[in-house]
C-alpha cells in the first residue's frame, strides 16, 4: 500500500526525484519503481488535486484509511496509559487512520509476535514502542523484507539505524543526569545514601536513566548507591521493592530514586506503613520520573522532592512524519520529545521549574 500510494502520487505530482532522495527512501527504490510504471497505465484518469486532498487529512491516496499497527508495551504505568490514549486520539478513523493497538503486557515474545501479525496482515506502517531494546533485527529485517515502513517510539533499540525508518521518543540518559545534577545542587556536598527502584530489566527507559544517575554520581564521593533493584515501572512493583529496601537499610538510607511514578506510589506506600516520612522537611528526599498529573500532584503536595518529566504525548509527531512518508517527502528520522523537570514549592533550582497550581492545571496528562 506504501508503495501504491507513494508512486502513484510521485506521478502526478512530478516529485519521484524528490522521493528517491528522501531520508531512507532506499529501501522501497527499486520496488517503487516498478510499481511506478505499472501505475503510469492504470491511474492517468485519476486527478491530481484529489489526491493531494485526500493526503493531506491522513486518507491513502486510494481513499482508503491508513492502517498503523502500533505494539504498545502494556499498561503498567499511568504513563503508559496516558500515551496509549494519546495513540487512540491522534490515529483515529475521524483522521483517516486505522489503528491496531496491542498490548503487549510487558512480555516481549508476545510483542515480537505482534509485530509479526502485523507483518502479515500488511499494515501501512508499524510503530514500535520497545519493551526490550536488544533483539529486534531479526523481526526488523522481516518487515524490511515486507516493505512495511517502521517507526520506533517511546524507547530506543539495540539495532542499526538502517534497520528501520524513524525513532520518535524521549532521552532517558539525560533525565537521569538532570535528577543527578538536581540532587548534588540541592545536597551541596552532603553525604548521599542512596536506594534506587529501576524500571523494567532490558528497557531503554531503565537503563538511560541509571547510566545517567551514575553518570553524575560518579562526580560524588560523598554519595553512596546502597541499592538498585527493578521495580518493573508498576506501583506493586515498587511497593515491593521498598518494602524490601527497608528490611535491609532501615535507617542507613536519605535518598530513594524512584524510575517513574507508579514505582514511587508503591514506595511512599512502603515508607508510610515503616513510619519513615519523605518529601519535604522528611528523612528521605523522593526524586522519580514520568511526571504525569498524580505524580506533580504529590510533587506540588511535597511529597516527590523532584519529579523529572518523560513526555507520553508523542502520537502527533508520529503522525507528523508518517504524513511525511505518505507525501513523498523528507522526513525527521529521528525526532526527540523534550522534557522538563519540576520540584516541590519551597524549592528552587538551576534544574527544575517549582511546581504550582496553574503548571497543575495546564499538563496535558
Ligand atoms: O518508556 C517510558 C517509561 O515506560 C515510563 O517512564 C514508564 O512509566 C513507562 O512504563
Amino acid at each position: 500500500m506504501y508503495e501504491f500510494r507513494k508512486s502513484f502520487c510521485f506521478f502526478f505530482l512530478l516529485d519521484s526525484v524528490n522521493y528517491y532522495h528522501s531520508r531512507k527512501g532506499w529501501r522501497t527504490k527499486k520496488k517503487n519503481r516498478r510499481i511506478f510504471q505499472m501505475n503510469k497505465k492504470v491511474l492517468g484518469m485519476l486527478a491530481c488535486t484529489a489526491v493531494a486532498a485526500s493526503m493531506a487529512v491522513g486518507v491513502s491516496a486510494e481513499g482508503d484509511l491508513i492502517t498503523i499497527g502500533y505494539a504498545q508495551v502494556g499498561h503498567e504505568s499511568d504513563w503508559r496509559t496516558a500515551n496509549t490514549k494519546n495513540y487512540e486520539d491522534v490515529f483515529s478513523e475521524e483522521n483517516g487512520y486505522e489503528l491496531s493497538l496491542i498490548d503487549c503486557d510487558n512480555d516481549n515474545a508476545k510483542q515480537l509476535e505482534a509485530v509479526r501479525n502485523f507483518i502479515t496482515q500488511g499494515m501501512d506502517y508499524i510503530v514500535i514502542a520497545p519493551i526490550q531494546s536488544a533483539g529486534w533485527d531479526t523481526v526488523l529485517q522481516e518487515a524490511q523484507d515486507a516493505g512495511i515502513p517502521v517507526i520506533i517510539a517511546d524507547r530506543e533499540i539495540e539495532a542499526d539505524a538502517s534497520m528501520y525508518d524513524a525513532w520518535v521518543g524521549t532521552a532517558p540518559y539525560d533525565e537521569g543526569v538532570t535528577a543527578g545534577n538536581w540532587l548534588a545542587e540541592q545536597l551541596d556536598g552532603a553525604e548521599a545514601k542512596i536506594l534506587q527502584i529501576e524500571g523494567s530489566v532490558g528497557a531503554s527507559a531503565a537503563i538511560g536513566r541509571t547510566d545517567g544517575f551514575a553518570e553524575v554520581m560518579a562526580e560524588h564521593s560523598e554519595w553512596e548507591l546502597l541499592d538498585s533493584q527493578s521495580g518493573d515501572f508498576t506501583q506493586d512493583g515498587g511497593q515491593a521493592v521498598m518494602e524490601s529496601f527497608i528490611k535491609t537499610y532501615e535507617g542507613q538510607f536519605n535518598v530513594v530514586v524512584c524510575q517513574n511514578d507508579n514505582e514511587a506510589y508503591g514506595a511512599m506506600d512502603a515508607m508510610d506503613a515503616a513510619g519513615i516520612t519523605y518529601g519535604v522537611g522528611g528523612d528521605v528526599i523522593l526524586i522519580s520520573y514520568d511526571a504525569t498529573h498524580d505524580g506533580l500532584q504529590y510533587t506540588l503536595d511535597g511529597k516527590i522532592n523532584l519529579d523529572v518529566e518523560c513526555n507520553p504525548i508523542q502520537a502527533e509527531t508520529v503522525k507528523g512524519v508518517i504524513e511525511q512518508m505518505e507525501a513523498g517527502e523528507d522526513f525527521e528520522a529521528t525526532t526527540l520529545i523534550t522534557d522538563e523537570a519540576f520540584c516541590a514549592p519551597g524549592i528552587e533550582s538551576e534544574f527544575a521549574t517549582t511546581m504550582t497550581e496553574e503548571i497543575l492545571a495546564g499538563r496535558a496528562y
